[in-house]
């Protein structure tokens, strides 16, 4: 290969979908290019391809890379939406529909999934990930590679997944999107890293450095990050490529004196692809002839580009993923539509249901569809939709329409999602008075929440609180619906709705999986994956908080809390009610002592008491008291998705393996210490129903940097009568993980 071919392996640019600058046909057959990203279409692919493999000296093939989020043409929940169905099944199953669509589209490579802890509901990224936990974050990841990578990454229905932001992107500053993190190393590792790490053990294909830097030292070219870490401690094989223009923008980090040095800088440091910034595929050809750049660290990259060609099936077959026929065949089908609903309804969080409003009779005869966001396809979509078309998607309004066909569901908008409408306002009250229901639907438009999408307030936008607050006072059959990409601080709608449901935003069948929850044919099981704070200001809130040495008390003058608001979140991680009730009881740890290899079995008793099926997301939280550095005052440590009949008992069993209460101490090394573990199971972070502990013995033990998981399963006890809600007898898949 010349300088310039291996330059070009390096060289990421965008198209335009199914456009591409009129140029890189040139550039392809000078074997200028290694990848595009955002074009796609099998007609369109296969003719760059062919360029590239018949027409360029090498005839190295193209990889094809998109922003494949939640869904091709079948738009998926967002994932944040997804997180809280905690589901991991679920989450690969949407995975993998999106891979089998983009790949018939031509795509190769998604640059998903979003990995990022995001403890800061002002920063607009939170709706792309899984939320504050890193527990459930390494799950969702684990779970999100193998859906789109599959069980062959070389398959025409498979995709090379992305890690992303590499690292500590949620970090930012007041939540402000590209801004500094300034974490430290025990930060970093025990909460911001255990995802990517999960994502590499699940054999993610790729990672992609972040925007940010980390104190002082941009992500794009962090050696110690994408080469000591990565490489380094973690094994990973695959590639890394900058995001968009990252490697460009370290000369406004300050961080190199021009286009070159950063090319540089960034290229030595590992990240192997430069996306879109141009230095790689010019400006380093003159300082590699110069001897400013070593040819041992071009071929590195080169290497590993070549090797994920490779690992993708190109060589063997580079049109494989440009098959016109395939893409119509499998796009948007009846199938795929249908598991897109199935992981939405999953996916919804009933915050509050006073006086048991909900679940809605379906003999109502006239219901009253209120707000701007209950009629919007754009929105039903959600941010990064990519392919995703409004006109595919059923709105709130259809589909409540569908499920009520002899009702009159009248719909007015009340008030726009910004700005404000008297006129509409009045109009919006009028209705709600004459209607039996009211389905009032509010949050945020799709374009406040995604990339550069931070908000300075994280209230309901324009009149809607106004609007939510006359429509009840109208009506106090009100249902209310939430849209929204991040947690809302809402304290007073919190308090005045009859019933709140958080819908995020859903996707292609938004509508239908609303209604399944509205008339019972699906309770409502998602939990919070993000607390919900009380106020702006408030921000960052997270459950697993430090306690400080003035743990906040609302009675205690001087203790960590505000002068002027609520220490509490509106409503904590994990939350989410069901339409019938689950009682927790017989506790049970042992053995009471284990050692640093040993593990702990966490067992209680799960019972329906309430009269429908459901299903219960039985959290397992701990805390280790004390620590040779401070410990969160809570820990997602499991969870067992069980599905119950009415009456119908499980006992739920999960094993704790002692490995995963290592942390990175004093000494920057991790590892496990002696002491008391406290145990809590309960149905959210607060809503704790038993407690316990076990205690860790031996002396403080170096532990490897896995993401370990708990396993959990849940067995029957003894036949409740009524038929199994998804009890599969024996013992039931309960969100199970498999151990590292
Ligand atoms: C964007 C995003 C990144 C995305 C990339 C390509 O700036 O930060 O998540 O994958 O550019 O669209």
């Amino acid at each position: 290969m010349t300088l310039e071919e291996k330059l070009g392996q390096l060289a990421q640019y965008g198209g335009a979908g199914t456009r591409i600058d009129p140029k890189h046909r040139a550039w392809i057959r000078e074997g200028r290019v290694g990848s595009f990203l955002s074009v796609y279409g099998a007609a369109l692919t296969r003719e760059l391809q062919t360029i590239a493999v018949e027409e360029s000296r090498l005839g190295i093939p193209l990889l094809f890379a998109y922003d494949v989020i939640h869904g091709f043409r079948t738009t998926f929940p967002v994932p944040l939406a997804e997180a809280a169905s905690f589901s991991p099944e679920l989450a690969g199953e949407a995975a993998r529909v999106a891979a089998i669509e983009a790949a018939a589209a031509g795509i190769h490579w998604t640059f998903a999934p979003m990995v990022d802890v995001a403890r800061d509901a002002r920063w607009g990224r939170v709706v792309e990930g899984a939320g504050e936990d890193p527990y459930l974050g390494a799950v969702m990841a684990a779970a999100r590679v193998r859906g789109f990578q599959g069980r062959d990454v070389a398959a025409p229905d498979a995709l090379l997944a992305c890690a992303k932001h590499f690292a500590a992107y949620g970090a930012a500053e007041g939540g402000r999107d590209y801004n500094t993190a300034d974490i430290s190393e025990a930060t970093l590792r025990d909460v911001y890293l255990p995802p990517f790490r999960a994502a590499v053990d699940a054999g993610v294909a790729s990672f992609m450095s972040s925007f940010n830097e980390i104190a002082g030292v941009p992500s794009t070219a962090n050696r110690r990050l994408l080469t000591a870490i990565l490489r380094g401690e973690w094994q990973f094989d695959g590639l890394v490529v900058s995001d968009w223009s990252s490697v460009g923008e370290l000369v406004a980090h300050g961080f190199a004196g021009d286009r070159a040095h950063a090319g540089r800088l960034a290229l030595a440091a590992g990240t192997d692809i430069d996306m879109a910034s141009g230095i790689y595929g010019a400006d380093l050809i003159a300082d590699a002839r110069a001897g400013r750049l070593s040819a041992a660290v071009i071929d590195r990259a080169v290497r590993r580009v070549l090797r994920a060609k490779e690992r993708a099936g190109l060589f063997d077959d580079p049109y494989r993923h440009s098959d016109a026929e395939r893409e119509r065949r499998v796009t948007l089908t009846t199938a795929h539509r249908e598991a897109a609903r199935r992981v939405a309804r999953e996916s919804i969080v009933l915050l509050g249901n006073r006086g048991g409003l909900l679940p809605l009779s379906p003999a109502i005869s006239t219901l009253a569809v209120i707000g701007p966001l209950a009629d919007d396809r754009e929105a039903s979509l959600g941010p990064w939709s990519m392919r995703g078309e409004p006109k595919d998607a059923v709105t709130v309004l259809d589909g409540i329409r569908r499920a009520l066909p002899r009702a009159r569901v009248l719909y007015q908008r009340g008030v726009p999602v910004e700005g404000k409408d008297p006129a509409g306002l009045a109009a919006a009250v009028r209705l709600a008075r004459r209607a039996e229901v009211v389905v009032l639907v509010v949050g945020e438009s799709h374009r406040m929440s995604g990339e550069a999408r931070s908000r300075s307030s994280i209230a309901l936008p324009g009149e809607q609180a106004e609007l939510a607050r006359r429509v009840i006072a109208a009506n106090p059959r009100t249902a209310v619906l939430l849209m929204n990409g991040r947690p809302l601080a809402i304290p007073e709608l919190a308090a005045a709705a009859p019933a709140l449901v958080e819908t995020w935003f859903l996707g292609v069948e938004t509508g239908n999986a609303v209604a399944d929850v509205l008339f019972a044919a699906h309770n409502p099981s998602g939990k919070l994956p993000v607390s919900f704070p009380a106020a702006t200001g408030q921000a960052p809130t997270y459950y697993n908080h430090k306690s400080t040495g003035r743990p906040a008390v609302a009675t205690e003058e001087w203790s960590s809390k505000y002068f002027d608001a609520p220490i509490e979140p509106v409503f904590p991680f994990g939350h989410g009610l069901s339409y019938t009730r689950f009682d927790y009881r017989d506790l049970r740890v042992s053995p009471a002592e284990v050692d640093a290899s040993g593990t702990a079995v966490v067992e209680f008793e799960l019972a329906n008491v309430g009269d429908r099926a459901g299903l219960e997301v039985a959290q397992l939280y701990a805390r280790d008291p004390v620590g040779s550095t401070t410990r969160p005052v809570q820990e997602l440590k499991g969870f067992a998705r069980v599905a119950l009949a009415p009456r119908e008992r499980r006992r739920v069993r999960i094993e704790l393996p002692a490995a995963m209460f290592a942390f990175y101490g004093e000494d920057g090394r991790r590892a496990v210490e002696p002491g008391e573990i406290r145990v809590q199971v309960g149905s959210s972070s607060s809503d704790i129903r038993l407690r316990g502990a076990f205690h860790i013995v031996g002396p403080r033990t170096p532990a490897p940097d896995r993401v370990l998981f708990s396993a959990a399963r849940a067995d029957e006890i003894g036949g409740a009568g009524g038929d199994k809600a998804g009890g599969t007898g024996g013992s039931a898949v309960v969100g199970a993980q498999r151990r590292q």
